[in-house]
Parts: C-alpha cells; structure tokens; sequence
C-alpha cells in the first residue's frame, strides 16, 4: 500500500479543482459511493495475506478520513465563493468611487492670486500669448536695442508677432479697452522666454497688477504689495522696496519679502532675512501717453511677477521644473 499517499493527494486535487458544487458531488460519489472508491479498496482487503490486512485497513481509513475532510472544506470553499459572486451582481450595490482628479497646483495658484486681488478691486484679465511688438516692447518703451529683445530670450514670430515675454504687454490693451481710468488690471498669463534652469522654464506665468488713476503714489503701491505678501504668504511677512531699472515705471523696485524661515533675521535659505519677489515701479510717463492718457492728469502703480516664483517661495520648491512633468507623485502634494 505504498501507493496510498499518491492516491490521497491525487484525489486531492481533483476535489480543489471543483468549480461548482455538482462536480464535486460526482466526485463525492466516485469516493464514497457505493461502488466508489472506498468500497472498491475494502473489496481488496481479502485477497491480502493475514499479515498486512490490518495495515491495509488502516491505510484505507485514512485515505477516507482524507478525502471526506478534503470533500467538507471544498464544500465550504465553493459555498462562499457563490455567496461572494452573489453581490457582485447585486446591482443595488454603489459603484466603487473613481480616483478623483485636482487642479493643477500652478491653477489653484493663479485662482488664489486672482482672489486675493479681486477682494481689492482688480479685475482679471487675459490677453493673448501671441501679441505685437508694440503691446510687448516698444509701447511699454523698451526701445529697439532693448536687451530682453534678444533673440536669445524672445521667442520671434513673423510679421512682427512675438510669443509675450511677460503680461506687462496687457497693459495697453486694458487701457484701449477701459479707455478711461480708473483702471485696475490684473493680468494673469503664460509668457515664453529661452530659457531653462531650476528656476526658469520656456513657458511659465506671471501676474501683473496695474492701478492707473489720478494722484496714485508709491504708498498705494507700497500698501498693495504688502497686502498681497500678507495674503499670500502669511500674517507675519512685509515687503521691501529696493531701487531697479525698468524701461515701463520711474521709479523702479525690485520688491522683496522677507524670508519665511528666518522672518528677516538672516538665515541660509535667505539674503540677511530678504527673498526677492519681482519688480513693480510707477508707471513711466511715456507709457501712459503711448495709451492715450495725460501723465499731468495720470499716475499708475504696477509690478509683475511670476507665478512659479512666488509658488516655489511659498512652498521652498528648489526646482520649478517638476511642475511642467506629470508626475503624479509630486504634484499631488499640493
Ligand atoms: N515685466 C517685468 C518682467 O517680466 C516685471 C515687471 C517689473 C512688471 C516692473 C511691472 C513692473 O509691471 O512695474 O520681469
């Protein structure tokens, strides 16, 4: 009876491999049926010589034992599985949820700036990523041998089209559109240079704010930024002005913030407690009269910054170029 092992897991597997419970009654009955298995073994007992029939017999029994209890949980097993089967066609059962997608972090970003601006008054605008050389350059008095002009940082269409370098190229158009102040732009858009490191990107966005109306002063403007950087960055931040240069204000600033980790103290994330922000000036005489306004009558405030800029300030991304690749793993942490 050596056989008696190989038998019992043959069986075995016959039984486990049952789908439904009829195959496995006729497996049941090829068992332990009358003329089954079990019976067909005990048949054997008497043509054993007296000296194994008591081995044999116990062999027998086991192989019983075996497969019955094998039969019990296969039994079992099927029984659960129908019952699981069941709900799956249960159509009374919801739906499983899909993953939810969320908006961009950069989205989210442009829609809380353009919150925290329309609370004071300005309103969002956006024109075209495609625009002249005019609205872009020589309308905001950035002359013909400007250096932004280069075509090492200006993406140069035909007919004298460009791709807009940055939204100060709105500001004309606004004041074409409005036609008389005051005027409060706040003009969010994608502008396009050459140019890519860790903190500059081909195609990136910014946000400029322009208030033209009569007996606007730095102070105006100096309220503005500071309310933004409040908003934005937190109760405790304050901005600076430093003197810049830009061809579009006189005066000119380079506006900073101080610093999130060391709140103006100095620290190593910072330079001696300040991180630079943007730019932001009054706006120059000749850009005011090229729209078609008095600079005797009319002042402006403006700044313009960029969106990626203040996003990995706020958060201390080191490299915004993750934010232009779809991996989900880092964008969903915003
Ligand atoms: N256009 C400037 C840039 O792209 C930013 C800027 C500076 C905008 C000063 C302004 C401003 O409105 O007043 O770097």
């Amino acid at each position: 009876m050596m056989k008696s092992g190989q038998l019992l897991s043959s069986w075995q597997i016959k039984i486990n491999n049952t789908q439904n419970r009829k195959e496995l009654e006729k497996i049941r009955i090829k068992i332990l049926g009358r003329k089954g298995l079990v019976n067909q073994l005990l048949a054997k007992i008497t043509q054993q010589p007296p000296s194994k029939k008591k081995e044999f017999g116990r062999q027998i029994n086991k192989i019983k034992k075996g497969l019955f209890t094998a039969i019990k949980k296969q039994e079992s097993k099927l029984q659960q599985e129908s019952k699981s089967q069941g709900q799956k066609f249960d159509p009374t059962i919801p739906t499983l949820k899909p993953p939810l997608g969320k908006k961009h972090p950069l989205s989210q970003t442009i829609e809380e700036i353009a919150d925290i601006f329309e609370k004071i008054g300005f309103i969002r605008v956006k024109y075209p990523e495609i625009t002249t050389d005019w609205y872009c350059f020589g309308g905001v008095n950035v002359p013909p041998d400007h250096p932004s002009r280069d075509d090492q940082e200006t993406f140069f269409l035909e007919n004298g089209l460009v791709l807009s370098t940055h939204t100060t190229s709105g500001i004309l158009q606004e004041i074409e559109r409005v036609k008389k102040p005051p005027i409060r732009m706040l003009h969010i858009a994608k502008c396009y240079r050459r140019q890519i490191d860790i903190a500059h990107t081909p195609m990136f966005h910014q946000f400029e704010g322009w208030l033209v109306d009569k007996n606007v002063s730095v102070a105006h403007l100096k309220w503005t930024l500071d309310y933004f950087a409040r908003e934005f960055f937190g109760i405790k931040r304050v901005t600076r002005l430093r003197p810049h240069h830009f061809r579009y204000t006189e005066p000119s600033f380079e506006v900073d913030i101080t610093c999130g980790a060391c709140l103006g103290n100095g620290c190593r994330f910072c330079k001696e407690g300040w991180v630079e922000l943007g730019g932001a000036g009054m706006a120059h005489p000749t850009v005011l009269k090229n729209a078609g306004l008095d600079p005797k009558i009319y002042s402006a405030l403006a700044f313009g910054w960029g969106v990626e800029r203040v996003f990995a300030i706020r958060t201390g991304i080191a490299d915004i170029r993750p934010l232009f690749k779809n991996n989900l793993d880092f964008l969903n942490q915003f």
